[in-house]
């Protein structure tokens, strides 16, 4: 931290632990000591903390989460009552942005001018705490109970021009520093100011309001599990500030060491460690920067794939075939944004300035200047090929051809164009303009600044992703096939859809196996499992949801598939024609049907996700395991208060799966080739290892 800078009689303390200025140990112990130094400096009548015009402070560092130095002294709430009990007034002196603890530390100074577009926020909910030095008894004194409470269980920034009324903000100013030092010298001079922590809160209505707040929050609790204890803890800044404090207290300690929070705490890292690509040799200056993007396929994918760069300002060439199917494209592309302007998420200007960075086309000929083509057409080697063939003999010498394709091997495709090492898989996910997720997939041949181009890339489309090699299925498909093979199976030897359904969403899955097929389409997997059927004939599968798919029950499009889906009804029904057909087959492979506890149902299916990421990491398909887990949170629904399917089997301890896999393995007529636990799940329980091991996070 830097010296104390005297301004007048005024110190300015500034906050320094670049670039967010999070609360590391470091920070805290300088803190602490330069407090020190200006309440006893003969100089100084009056103190004003200070970051920088765009963060005071992210709050704390959640690196110390993990290394457990979060907790040592002086920690943040003992710098909160320093500042509280501080003899020299305190003005915190807010720049743009300001976040969790940064926000005690300013909630306890003696005032605070805040930058007139500041905007602040406790994100503690989304990590599955609650603010733990004082905000949850600070902030409801400070701009009352129903905006507490929308801040602290919303977790969303919050613009502080909306808060200019309240205790919070003493002032807004366009220029905060200078405005921090004329008013600590008001306040030197005597200026009467009221702690926040001396307010009350106003009690009106507060039970009814709390009671209510309490309710919804218990129905959100899978999403949101520290709702309940941040309830709690703004309900005791009702009475006395000390008694909430040690609430408080109490409730951050525990919601620490919950499961939960750990989940999401390892889901906030695993998101950021993505990103490294370790032992990629990159000169920066080779890295081929994207500038103009071609689109080949204008379907559901391809016109969503066009609309992320087009969002983010990067002209787009859409390629099509037939006018008809571009003109498809197009259209989607112009209600996409159409949508925007009508919900006041885009002006009509911004919506023409994206549109007009859209050439719709029919001629590769529009394809030589493109940086970057991707395909998504049919999913088919041979269309694929003459596409491939085509564009690279089209586009320039350098630029990145990459596929979409979900099954279809992209080291053959590679093989079609003159420059494999300039090929990549850029796999989105449906719809293709909303999923967060994209997996990078890295050919063989693929060069490292293609890869790093393409990992830059999907930073400024705003994705997250992850790199996968090639296998069938990549990481995300690869798994979830054996999720559904198993649960069909299931179905098969006893469990009813519905039951397993219910089982996976009570868990905490956005959707069960079967609601997911049929929202996928049921062709889609029979396509799939047909190639499975010839390629690898050892595979076991159950015929029924083949069975399901010839009856013409397609899932959501078709209005039935494992459910029937009535117009205007969310979610679908259970349907007796399933149970027939599931009867029928049952009786026709002598089958009696056994019950599955829930437990059952949630063991088989996500063991099965964990089986095979275990051998998708072994195989070096996936660089760690936290990368599986992040494509799973973030592409397929798993429940990121379980942190993923790998750090659920870490949680459980991977000796408890490997048993569980085991007994799996052994049942009569069971599937004993896939359930044998993997070589990596074995060496690890011996080990007395987890999944982090590999890899690292
Ligand atoms: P789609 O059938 O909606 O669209 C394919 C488009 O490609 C059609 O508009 C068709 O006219 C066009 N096309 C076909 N041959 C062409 C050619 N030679 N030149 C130019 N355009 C041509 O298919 P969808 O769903 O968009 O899938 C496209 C690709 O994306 C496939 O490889 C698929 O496996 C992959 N994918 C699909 C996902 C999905 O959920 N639909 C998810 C992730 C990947």
């Amino acid at each position: 931290m830097k010296d104390i800078s005297l301004n007048g009689r005024v110190g300015v303390i500034h906050l320094s632990n670049p670039p967010l200025n999070s609360i590391n140990l470091q920070l805290r112990l300088d803190l602490v000591s330069k407090l020190e130094e200006a309440n006893t400096s003969e100089a100084i009548d009056a103190i004003v903390l200070y970051g920088t015009e765009e963060m005071f402070s992210c709050g704390a560092d959640i690196d110390e989460f993990f290394s457990g130095e979060a907790g040592r002294d002086p920690n943040l709430p003992m710098l909160v009552e320093l500042l509280q009990n501080s003899s020299k007034p305190v003005v915190a002196a807010v720049g743009k942005q300001c976040m969790g603890g940064g926000l005690e530390l300013a909630l306890a100074c003696h005032a605070r001018v805040f930058r007139a577009d500041a905007v602040i926020s406790f994100p503690e909910i989304h990590l599955g705490l609650i603010p733990g030095a004082g905000g949850t008894q600070l902030l409801p004194r400070a701009v009352g109970l129903s905006k507490a409470v929308s801040m602290i269980l919303g977790g969303r920034p919050c613009a502080v021009k909306s808060l200019e009324e309240t205790q919070l903000v003493s002032r807004l100013s366009d220029n905060v520093l200078t405005d921090a030092i004329a008013f600590a010298n008001q306040l030197a001079e005597g200026e009467p100011i009221v702690p926040i922590q001396d307010l009350k809160v106003d009690k009106v209505n507060s039970d009814l309001f709390l009671r209510w707040v309490s309710n919804t929050v218990r129905s959100q609790v899978r999403r949101s599990p520290s709702s309940p204890a941040a309830v709690t803890a703004i309900e005791a800044s009702l009475g006395d500030y000390k008694k909430g404090l040690e609430v408080e207290k109490k409730l951050f300690w525990e919601r620490m060491s919950s499961t939960e929070s750990e989940a999401l705490r390892y889901g906030f890292k695993a998101e950021r460690e993505c990103w490294k690509v370790p032992g990629l040799s990159v000169d920066k200056t080779n890295v081929p920067t994207i500038e103009k993007v071609g689109v080949v396929g204008a379907g559901t994918m391809g016109s969503g794939i066009a609309i992320n760069f087009l969002s983010v300002g990067i002209p787009v060439v859409l390629l099509e075939q037939k006018q008809d199917a571009l003109q498809r494209g197009i259209d989607t592309i112009h209600s996409h944004y159409e949508k925007l302007v009508a919900k006041s998420k885009l002006t009509d200007e911004q919506s023409k300035q994206c549109l007009n960075l859209l050439t719709p086309s029919l001629s590769y000929e529009d394809m030589r200047d493109v940086d970057l083509a991707i395909e998504a057409v049919f999913e088919d080697m041979s269309i694929k090929e003459s596409v491939f063939r085509t564009l690279s003999e089209t586009v320039r010498e350098n630029a990145i051809l990459a596929s979409n394709t979900s099954t279809l091997d992209l080291n053959k495709i590679a093989q079609f164009c003159r420059h494999p090492e300039r090929v990549v898989g850029l796999h989105f996910f449906s719809p293709a303009n909303i999923m967060k997720l994209l997996e990078v997939v890295r050919a063989d041949l693929t060069s490292d600044a293609v890869l790093s181009a393409a990992m830059k890339l999907a930073k400024r489309i705003k994705k997250t992703a992850v790199v996968s090699g090639v296998c069938d299925g990549f990481i995300g498909n690869r798994m979830i096939n054996e999720y559904l093979r198993i649960a069909g199976l299931m179905v098969e030897a006893g469990a009813s859809p519905w039951e397993i359904d219910s089982a996976l969403e009570e868990w905490g899955m956005a959707m069960g196996p079967f609601r997911m097929m049929d929202l996928a389409g049921n062709d889609v997997g029979m396509a799939i499992r047909k190639r499975t059927y010839i390629e690898k004939p050892e595979v076991k599968f159950s015929s029924i949801p083949d069975r399901v798919c010839e009856l013409g029950r397609l899932g959501q499009k078709s209005g039935k598939g494992w459910y029937q889906y009535v117009p205007g009804q969310r979610g679908g029904i259970p349907d007796d024609e399933i149970d027939r057909l599931i009867q029928d087959v049952r009786e026709s492979n002598g089958v009696v049907a056994r019950p599955f506890s829930k437990d059952d149902i949630i063991e088989r299916c996500i063991y099965a996700l964990v089986n095979e990421g275990a051998r998708i990491l072994e195989e070096g398909i996936a660089l760690r395991a936290s990368d599986i887990d992040v494509v799973y949170t973030h592409g397929y629904g798993f429940p990121a208060s379980r942190g993923g399917p790998m750090h659920y089997a870490n949680q459980k301890g991977l000796v408890v799966v490997k048993q569980k896999l085991e007994i799996f393995a052994n049942e009569t007529n069971g599937d004993a080739n896939f359930w044998s636990p993997s070589k990596l799940i074995s060496d690890l329980a011996q080990q007395g290892h987890h999944f982090d091991h590999v890899g690292g996070l």
